[in-house]
This record gives C-alpha cells, sequence and structure tokens, in this order.
C-alpha cells in the first residue's frame, strides 16, 4: 500500500506484542489486577481508591492533582478514599440504598470526584451530568433515571425544575451559604460525617454508572453500566492509555460524558495514577499551560481540541516546554490525518486514535503504541475484541466493504441495558452483533477505517447530539411550526447544527427572530444542543407517516442527488 505509515518508536510499551497477547487473550486473565479476585468482594471504588489507600506505598501519592484558574488542591489516595467515606455516609443518613440513582450536576471539582465515588461505595447508581444542560436536558434525565437524590451548585440548581421531578427527595448544595436553608449543604454534612464507610459490596453485574446519550429518534436514552466494566478499564489503561507508575495523566473530557468517567476518573485510578483535573473549556493556551505545569506524560483529547490547537499555530506552542509528554490519544470523531502529521511535527508524538461509544463503555477500536499508524484509521480491534463489517443482516462483509461497523457481543464494559426500554437495547444487536450505528470499512490488514453516522446522530465539536431533543425544542417556541435538524459539515468542530424551521402565520422571518430562536434552544436545552444556523422553509419535508426527512435535508444542503423521495408527503 503506497500511503504513509508512521511506525512505533521503540519505547517500552505495556503492550509490545498485539498478535502474540491477541490469540491467547483472556478477559479473565485480567482479572487477577483486582483484589475481589482474591476475596470474593466487589466494588469499583474500592479498587479505584481504597486499595490504594490501605497501601502504605501508595496511600500518600496524589490521586488527583485539580487545577482551576481559581483553586488548586491536591488530594492523595488516602485523602479521596476518606472524603469519599463521608460522602456515603451523608448519603446513608438520607437513606440511599443500593441500586438508587444519585445524579451528579455540576462542575468538576474535589467535591465532585468525592461524590461520585461515596455514591458508588454505597452501592446506589451514579448519573453525572454535563455542566452546560440547561432546564429541559435536566429534566428529561431526572425524570427518567427516576433520580432520588441530586447533588448540584447554587448556580445550577435553577435549571432544576423540581416541582415537576416527584422522585427527587433530596438535594444537597455544593458551594457558599447565603442559599436558602431548605435545601441540604455539602459541607455542612461532610464535616459531620465518619470518616469510616462499610462499603457496600456488590456484584460484578450490579449497576454502576448511567450515562444519557442520544439516538436519531427520542429522547435521550439512559445507557446502564455494570462494575465489571472495570475489568476493561483496567486493561485499555495498560494498554491503550499506556500507564506506568509514575505518568501524569491528564483526559480532557468531562464526567458528564463516557470518556470523562471511563477514562478520566476509571482507568487512571485503577491503575493507581495521578490524574489531572481541570475544569471548564479552555483555550489552546490554557491547554498548554496545563500541559506543562503539571508535566503532564499522557494525554486523552479530542479532534476539536487538536484542530484547535492546528489553527493557533506552532509559535504558540513553542513557548512552552512539553518534553514530560510522551503518548497523546484522541477519542470522540474522525481524527484528520493532517493533525496527525501535524502532531509529529509539533510534539514529535503520535497521536492515537480510538474508536469507542458511551453504550460501549471502554475503548474498542485503537492505535495501539506499538503498532504501526496508518492516519485517518482508527487502529484494530484491542484484544479480546471482535470487531468486523456487517450488512443489515448482520452477515460479515470482504475486506474494504463499507458497511455496519460491529463488535461480537459479549465484551466486558458493554452496556447492560438502556434504562427502563428493553426494546430499545435489543434493536443494538442483530445476529450475535453489537451494531454501533456507525459506517466503516476495514482493509486487508485488519485497520478500520470511519466513513460516518448511518443515522441522522450529530456528532458537534465530539459532543453527540440527537436531533429529535433540538426539534422538540425548537417547535416549543411560539413562532416555529416545524423543525428539521441536520449536523453540517464544519473544519473545526466536524460538525455544526444546523435547523431548518417553517414559522407559524403571523411570523416573519428576520434576524432577531432567528437570533431569539436560537437563544430558546440554548437557555432551554444545552449551547453545545443550540444550531449555529437556522434556515427558515415553507414547510419541512416529511414521509407520509409524519417523519422528517432529515436525510433530504442534509441532500439539499450539501447539493447532494436526493435519492428515493418515493414516500415524501405531497
Ligand atoms: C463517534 C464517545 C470517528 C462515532 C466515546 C461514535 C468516532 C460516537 C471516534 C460515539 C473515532 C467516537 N473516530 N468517530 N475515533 N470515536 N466516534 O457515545 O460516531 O459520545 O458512534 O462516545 O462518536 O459517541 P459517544
Amino acid at each position: 500500500m503506497d500511503m504513509q505509515v508512521i511506525p512505533a518508536r521503540s519505547e517500552n510499551y505495556n503492550l509490545k506484542d498485539y498478535q502474540k497477547v491477541r490469540e491467547n487473550f483472556k478477559w479473565d486473565d485480567v482479572n487477577k489486577h483486582f483484589a475481589w479476585n482474591e476475596t470474593g468482594k466487589v466494588n469499583i471504588a474500592y479498587e479505584a481508591l481504597d486499595r490504594h489507600a490501605e497501601n502504605p506505598a501508595k496511600k500518600d501519592k496524589v490521586a488527583l492533582l485539580y487545577s482551576a484558574p481559581d483553586r488548586e488542591e491536591q488530594l492523595t489516595f488516602s485523602d479521596l478514599s476518606k472524603q469519599s467515606n463521608k460522602f456515603a455516609n451523608v448519603l446513608k443518613k438520607h437513606q440511599v440504598n443500593k441500586g438508587d440513582r444519585v445524579f451528579l450536576f455540576m462542575p468538576r471539582s474535589p467535591e465532585f470526584y468525592a461524590a461520585f465515588f461515596g455514591i458508588l461505595k454505597t452501592g446506589a447508581i451514579a448519573g453525572p451530568l454535563f455542566e452546560a444542560f440547561m432546564e429541559q436536558a435536566v429534566r428529561d434525565r431526572l425524570q427518567d433515571s427516576e433520580a432520588s437524590v441530586l447533588i448540584t451548585t447554587p448556580e445550577l440548581i435553577e435549571r432544576v425544575p423540581q416541582d415537576e421531578l416527584p422522585q427527587l427527595e433530596t438535594v444537597i448544595l455544593v458551594g457558599e451559604a447565603g442559599v436558602a436553608h431548605t435545601y441540604i449543604d455539602y459541607h455542612t454534612e461532610m464535616a459531620g460525617a465518619s470518616e469510616a464507610f462499610d462499603i457496600e459490596w456488590v456484584d460484578l453485574e450490579d449497576g454502576m454508572l448511567l450515562h444519557y446519550t442520544s439516538g436519531s429518534t427520542g429522547k435521550p436514552k439512559g445507557v446502564y453500566h455494570v462494575h465489571n466494566a472495570m475489568i476493561q478499564h483496567y486493561a485499555t489503561g495498560e494498554w491503550v492509555l499506556d500507564l506506568k507508575e509514575d505518568d501524569v495523566y491528564w483526559c480532557t473530557a468531562d464526567p458528564g460524558w463516557v470518556t470523562g468517567t471511563s477514562y478520566g476518573i476509571f482507568a487512571p485510578w485503577l491503575h493507581g495514577v495521578t490524574n489531572v483535573i481541570r475544569g471548564g473549556r479552555f483555550t489552546p493556551d490554557d491547554w498548554y499551560e496545563t500541559l506543562e505545569k503539571n508535566k503532564i506524560t499522557v494525554w486523552y483529547t479530542a479532534p476539536t481540541a487538536l484542530r484547535m490547537l492546528v489553527s493557533h499555530g506552532e509559535e504558540a506552542l513553542k513557548k512552552y516546554d512539553l518534553l514530560e509528554l510522551r503518548h497523546i490519544m484522541s477519542v470522540g470523531e474522525p481524527l484528520n490525518p493532517e493533525v496527525v502529521t501535524w502532531g509529529l511535527k509539533a510534539f514529535n508524538l503520535r497521536i492515537h486514535d480510538t474508536w469507542w461509544m458511551t453504550e460501549t463503555g471502554a475503548q474498542l477500536i485503537v492505535n495501539l503504541p506499538a503498532l504501526e499508524i496508518r492516519p485517518g484509521s482508527m487502529g484494530k480491534p484491542i484484544p479480546g475484541i471482535v470487531a468486523s463489517i456487517v450488512d443489515n443482516e448482520g452477515n460479515e462483509l470482504p475486506p474494504n466493504q463499507m458497511g455496519n461497523l460491529a463488535i461480537k457481543e459479549g465484551w466486558p464494559s458493554m452496556m447492560r441495558q438502556i434504562w427502563n426500554n428493553p426494546g430499545k437495547y435489543e434493536s443494538y444487536f442483530i445476529n450475535g452483533w453489537y451494531v454501533s450505528g456507525d459506517s466503516a470499512y476495514r482493509d486487508e490488514d485488519g485497520y478500520f477505517w470511519f466513513q460516518g453516522r448511518l443515522d441522522d446522530v450529530i456528532n458537534t465539536s465530539g459532543e453527540r447530539v440527537g436531533p429529535f431533543e433540538v426539534e422538540s425544542k425548537l417547535i416549543e417556541h411560539p413562532a416555529v411550526a416545524e423543525a428539521g435538524v441536520i449536523g453540517k459539515p464544519h473544519p473545526e468542530r466536524g460538525e455544526i447544527i444546523k435547523a431548518f424551521i417553517s414559522l407559524n402565520e403571523g411570523y416573519e422571518k428576520s434576524d432577531e427572530l432567528l437570533e431569539e430562536i436560537r437563544q430558546f434552544v440554548k437557555t432551554g436545552l444545552s449551547a453545545h444542543a443550540a444550531p449555529r444556523e437556522i434556515e427558515i422553509r415553507d414547510s419541512i419535508p416529511k414521509t407520509r407517516s409524519g417523519k422528517i426527512m432529515r436525510r433530504l435535508l442534509k441532500s439539499w444542503e450539501l447539493g447532494l442527488p436526493t435519492g428515493d423521495t418515493s414516500t415524501l408527503e405531497e
């Protein structure tokens, strides 16, 4: 093949011989890394924190290196273990039991991580919500999950419509006083709580996490993960993140998204590695500063961020000393070959693409450090994973043929349910394959190449947005009669959200009206779901059964042939 390949460098990677490990690998081989393998007592919080806190050689090691413009803090494994014990006691005091849903709606902070593990220690299921969510997004998720406890802040509580959430019994606020005392104050409760807690031992198949994510139809769905996922978090932490004892690791994702939990929390701490947490959205200089100041060695980020760095220019990079950085990974959207080439020049490092989804719980197809990289390819399946390209009946297709990217079902971190929606869960599986909704092909050498989404899900700056959610919000605006929403290709953000709307009688097109509608979605749903472009049409194309024909809208937008329109309503 006459394509550019980037050979592995000669470092001592954790996974050196991909073929050999793959051929003999069984997931049970990973069990030996967990305390439960000896004791039979399971809880992911124990494996990620308490085990290290009980180890004299590890307990005073920095687990959480928190870095924000107005706050710097370091918590050791011992600190974090105790803080989460305290929070577990707070939850017990408020009658939280195994299996209850306890949601977090707050920015990244040391309190967030203590609370997150406190939840897991009670055997409850944690539901982290992205802090940028507005009322509608918060309501949908808390209603569907029937969460009984919410941990949030005085700033964000205004977006929680408590009168519409009868199941929500307890709200804990993390923040300064001055808030009406009908709420429970995090710091007061923590001050009175014991540092000792009898952790709730669970089954590997018990739930630990609900992440809401978008499909093309319907409201966001709750993807349910179980403690067993730790097996794959650990294995990929070793092979893909290449974590070693002295690493300082940084994952830029917010824990409201699956990358921010599987790889922003579990993988590094299961390995007992120092984990840098930095909140908020960053400018390119913030990224470089964070890498330099904390002497980060392993960095997991996203194509949108990397593309911003590329546009920021190499001069800017020269101001920083990033010599400690040794390993970079990317996830969430297609990683442009140009960015990989830029990375080689700018950092003298390869950027390793990784492919997976909220539903898969952990990485599946990746560029492993010890394998050559073919820029533009997501790489190969990790040991223990069988990936293929299948047709719509679940039959495997030969190399170089495009089709559904599919995974043989039954890996450790696979979702176990869609919350309250068994039919939806079943619909992912065909003929023994988990069908991802992505289209791809596999070359003769087993490298996978991403082609696009097969459904209407939009990927904007690596964030997954369901068009239905945005359309539903748009038509709540009094001026909007109908709405169809698509992803429009964009050089930096991957896609942006474009809405086509028709207006109700009595409304005239104007720039002010369009801006008002945009703001309506932004303040009602979330900033990343607000359409950057809105186009007014006399009507929105629908099928005879009333479904918005987003495909047709997209073809119009891109000037492509419109294909089969036989189902179009007159
Ligand atoms: C897309 C994020 C191209 C894909 C962990 C997938 C990617 C969806 C890649 C899942 C990649 C993820 N290359 N596309 N390396 N990684 N995607 O659930 O369309 O937020 O189905 O999970 O992002 O997004 P999610």
